[in-house]
């Protein structure tokens, strides 16, 4: 009688490798025509093999050999898949078109909307940005410009260890998403290109930055309206304008962002380090529970701050006070060095002034002297170790 469950142990490892490598279809994008050479539109290719993916009810692999492969922009939607678990393994390079003008129109190069469960895994992206910022460097009637990779709406998103260079805007952005994780990410574009964020998130929940490496011309990740329980982790910044909480309170009505943690970050000849920035204008927008902990600042102009009259362009600025509420904000083992002498400057609102500001263990020099600490309309605590002293 022992022998019926012996026989099932034994086959049972066999029956499970069998069920796990018959329950993923692979999908080459080169069966669908695809070409890796760089030059032949394969943006068809792409949305066959994604087309097949979905419709699979099994869970699916996309899988991108070696080479460079043209893409256009391109929409790949989920509302109708049939699966929930589409991967995209990449190993080789998708080329945006030289000429900036084919995508610079659309918003996106990449996008992906409504899907869920979907992973991309390696590769590169290039988004071929720079005659599109010498464009707007040098003219005024310039395309907008497409943003790399973005996913709207969409839920259970991994991407893992994927290059993106010279995105003609945002290199990637994720909107109205729940649940992402992106690891390893290699973000690069020069850091004099405009508004070339590394990662944008905003109506957003639940979303894990972990080990990446950002050099790009504005934010290395920008945090907007509707963000909530973000985990940044383990993550280089620079050149860039650092990793920022804004620009908020452009509208009354606006989500607020809460529950942020930004862990273990690198900064290096940035802009501003660790930023929280809205505008003068009247919001129902909020800020509360961030916790930036154990950040190092290497020349970095603003290490600490938080600007609620951002206007950048400082033309038609609205100059009205700040609606928005920004409350519980800790700063712990921050440390480093400020290429300007303000290495703190916290610009609360006159309306709607910060509270429960927290410096904890904060350590910043102005290249061998001591940096100064700038406060206006804010309430809150030091403790530790605090210089430049003064503000709380
Ligand atoms: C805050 O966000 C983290 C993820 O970063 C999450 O694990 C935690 O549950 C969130 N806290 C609350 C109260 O929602
Ligand atoms: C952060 O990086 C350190 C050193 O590379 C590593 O030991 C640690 O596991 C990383 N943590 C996360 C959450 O990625």
């Amino acid at each position: 009688m022992a022998y019926p469950g012996k026989l099932f142990s034994l086959a049972l490892p066999f029956l499970f490798f069998f069920l796990s490598s018959a329950s993923t279809i692979t999908y080459n994008v080169q069966k669908f025509g695809a070409k890796p050479d760089g030059k032949t539109d394969s943006t068809k290719a792409f949305l066959s093999a994604w087309a097949a993916a979905c419709a699979s009810v099994k869970s699916a692999t996309i899988y991108v050999p070696r080479g460079r492969y043209l893409l256009g922009a391109a929409s790949f939607w989920g509302n109708t898949c049939k699966n929930n678990a589409i991967k995209i393994s990449i190993d080789g390079t998708l080329v945006a078109p030289s000429n900036y003008r084919t995508i610079g129109y659309a918003g996106n190069w990449l996008k992906f909307e409504r899907v869920n469960g979907v992973t991309i895994s390696g590769g590169t992206l290039d988004g071929q940005g720079i005659s599109l910022w010498n464009c707007k460097a040098s003219k005024s009637n310039c395309p907008g410009g497409a943003t790399t990779l973005a996913f709207y709406n969409s839920n259970n998103i991994v991407i893992s260890k994927l290059t993106s260079l010279n995105s003609q805007m945002f290199h990637v952005m994720l909107y109205g998403c729940q649940n992402a994780k992106l690891q390893g990410m290699k973000i690069s574009a020069s850091a004099t290109s405009p508004n070339t964020d590394g990662i944008h998130i905003s109506g957003s929940s639940g979303v894990t930055i972990l080990g990446s490496n950002i050099a790009t011309g504005d934010d290395c990740i920008s945090i907007g309206p509707g963000a909530s329980n973000l985990w940044i982790e383990n993550v280089s910044c620079g050149p860039g304008h650092g990793i920022s909480i804004g620009s908020l309170g452009w509208d009354m009505q606006e989500p607020g962002v809460q529950n942020v943690t930004v862990k273990t970050v690198t900064f290096r000849d940035t802009q501003n380090g660790l930023r929280i920035k809205t505008w003068a204008r009247p919001s129902n927008g909020f800020v509360k529970r961030v916790l930036f902990q154990n950040a190092v600042m290497l020349n970095v102009r603003y290490p600490i701050i938080i600007d609620q009259s951002y206007c950048p362009t400082k033309n038609n600025c609205p100059n009205q006070g700040s609606g928005v509420k920004i409350s519980d904000v800790t700063y712990q083992q921050i440390h480093g060095t400020s290429s300007s002498q303000v290495a703190i400057a916290i610009g609360c609102s006159n309306d709607s002034p910060c509270s429960g500001i927290r410096l904890q263990d904060v350590n910043l020099r102005y290249m061998n002297q001591p940096a100064q600490a700038s406060c206006s309309n804010v309430a809150g605590t030091s403790s530790g170790f605090v210089q430049p002293k003064g503000c709380l």
